[in-house]
């Protein structure tokens, strides 16, 4: 509820409302606008300015100046809803790093949590959970899991202790008859706490804490606190009383007050829901900011989908469920910038766009753009397209097809390069000569057919000699590529090929995420795969002379 006017010859002033209730604001046709408010206080703040830059210090001076991030939040995000194990989400990292890409913070959505419940986490699929974070820890990385507002309430007592606290110290809002009210979100039945009661701040510092301890995260990110809620009002509706039916309803969504979330009647410790809705989003905020500096000690990062004035004070924002479109990525920049009027810098929307496939030309800008955006982060819906970095490469895209006619781009600085299924292609590094070239690094491109088979092979001599094949004064190497694996034999030869070394492996239709891949028996760890394309990714350093076996399953 702030505005910011600019007059013809640069002045400017602004006006604050600092209400919380449900409101309009309708822009008049003369350079007018009506403010109608629901309830609160008439609490206006006039900025005379004189220019733009000062009434916004001077909105400043009144909700409050930002709070400092730690640095690394200033780096990239890399997040998706539908990293479903610990081993994709380590995956996730390893590719970043193969393709070097900058990479500050991997995220998890929801997919971490036991049965979508905060503060838990799926002993199955994310099993090593804390050694994935301290791992990621040991190489520089910071990492990030989403925390909803709402509290599953379903499970029988002593099974959920976020719940079985919350209810003993009394942390929940409560519906008309006084009892925790029970709304629906990702885990079911759910309740939410009270963040306006002290009591439910020292409650979410103990739960980020237990949580903390096993899990040595470094951020938080606060969804669905508006509070979002499946079911209107609650699982048992709403009462019928002058809150939930109020002489005037602003064009809020749906229509009703409780529409998307909880009975405006329900009650908190400080009021009303009616008077504090617009205010959950900010006190969750709060005590989270507050709670992870007790915990960590260190300048706390939060980023919450719902905000009010004063939010920049203690979190950042992102800018919810944008669509992958190119309006989206358009009204994402006005979007960001009045944030950064409004005193909350640290704001981005999802790169790339978050609803919906994407495209290679639209993530590409949008990366570009994105670089731009105090906070950066790429983040995806579950089951669309992948749209990480790497997803989308400078040239090599690749598409498998037998019998078909497929029209291929082919601008000046473009070579589309064919390979028969069944071959392995020896390629070496370029460089300015082939003098050069030939001392560098060499790399092996494995096109399977269909039932796995490939063959290649390498013929190398020292490239001026007089006839070197018929004195047999050369190397041949054979590649064979079966059952899951590529080996090299040395058919004959020079016992170290000038020291060329193998130094990466790409295998095209690979049809199944491989699990483990070995290089000669030893784990190679930072692996690639794409599912899309059916590529996999070994780098390796293996001198080319000896006979190697590469595997994967
Ligand atoms: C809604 C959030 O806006 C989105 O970013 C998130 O992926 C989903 N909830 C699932 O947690």
């Amino acid at each position: 509820p702030f505005y910011l006017v600019m007059e013809d010859d640069g002045s400017a002033h602004g006006v604050f409302l600092l209400n919380s209730n449900a409101m309009d604001v309708l822009l008049q046709p003369s350079p007018a606008l009506t403010w109608r408010t629901t309830g609160g206080i008439l609490d206006f703040y006039i900025f005379l300015g004189p220019d733009p830059k000062s009434v916004v210090r001077q909105y400043l001076d009144v909700v409050g100046f930002p709070f400092m991030p730690p640095y690394w939040g200033l780096g990239f995000h890399l997040c998706r809803w539908g990293y479903s194990s610990t081993d994709i989400t380590r995956q996730v990292v390893a590719n970043m790093t193969a393709a070097r890409f900058p990479l500050d913070v991997q995220w998890n959505d929801l997919d971490y949590a036991d049965a979508k419940r905060d503060f838990t986490f799926n002993k199955k699929s994310f099993k090593d959970y804390p050694e994935m974070v301290q791992d990621f820890h040991r190489c520089g990385l910071r990492y990030i899991m989403i925390v909803d507002a709402g509290i599953s309430s379903s499970g029988p007592p002593g099974t959920y202790k976020p719940y079985d606290e919350g209810l003993k110290r009394g942390v929940f809002i409560r519906n008309a008859t006084g009892q925790p009210l029970v709304g629906k979100v990702w885990p079911g039945p759910t309740v939410f706490p009270d963040f306006t009661n002290p009591e439910t701040h020292e409650w979410w510092h103990d739960m980020v804490k237990d949580f903390h301890d096993q899990v040595p995260f470094d951020g938080m990110w606060l969804d669905m606190n508006e509070p979002s809620n499946f079911v209107e009002g609650s699982q048992d509706g709403c009462p019928q009383n002058n809150l939930e039916q109020p002489p005037y309803v602003p064009g809020v969504f749906g229509g009703r007050l409780r529409a998307g979330t909880i009975c405006a009647s329900s009650q908190q410790f400080l009021s009303s829901h009616y008077n504090l809705h617009s205010l959950y989003g900010l006190t969750e905020a709060i005590a989270s900011h507050n709670a992870l500096l007790r915990v960590r000690g260190k300048r706390p990062f939060v980023i919450s989908r719902s905000t009010f004035a004063g939010h920049g004070r203690y979190a950042g924002h992102w800018t919810g469920d944008v669509g992958s479109n190119w309006e989206q990525l358009y009204y994402s920049i006005p979007e960001v910038l009045l944030f950064n009027l409004f005193g909350v810098p640290l704001v981005g929307a999802d790169i790339c766009g978050f609803a919906g496939d994407t495209s290679e030309e639209l993530c590409v800008r949008w990366t570009q753009l994105g670089a731009f955006y105090p906070f950066m982060r790429n983040h995806n819906d579950h089951g669309t397209r992948p749209q990480e970095p790497y997803a989308f490469s400078p040239a090599d895209s690749t598409i498998h097809s037998k019998g078909q006619w497929i029209l291929l781009p082919a601008p000046l600085d473009t070579i589309n390069v064919h390979v028969r299924a069944g071959h392995i292609l020896p390629l070496q590094e370029p460089a300015f000569s082939t003098a050069q070239s030939r001392r560098r690094g060499m790399a092996l491109v494995v096109a399977l057919t269909p039932d796995g088979f490939a063959r290649g092979d390498l013929f190398w001599d020292d490239g001026e000699s007089w006839e070197t094949f018929e004195r047999g004064d050369y190397t041949e190497i054979l590649f064979l590529a079966t059952h899951g694996a590529v080996l090299s034999q040395l058919l004959r030869g020079s016992p170290h090929l000038d020291g060329v070394l193998l130094e990466a492996v790409t295998v095209l239709g690979v049809s199944s995420p491989p699990r483990q891949v070995l290089a000669n028996g030893a784990i190679v760890s930072d692996f690639s795969y794409r599912s899309d394309t059916q590529v996999l990714r070994v780098p390796v350093s293996l001198p080319m002379w000896e006979q190697f076996v590469i595997s994967w399953s």
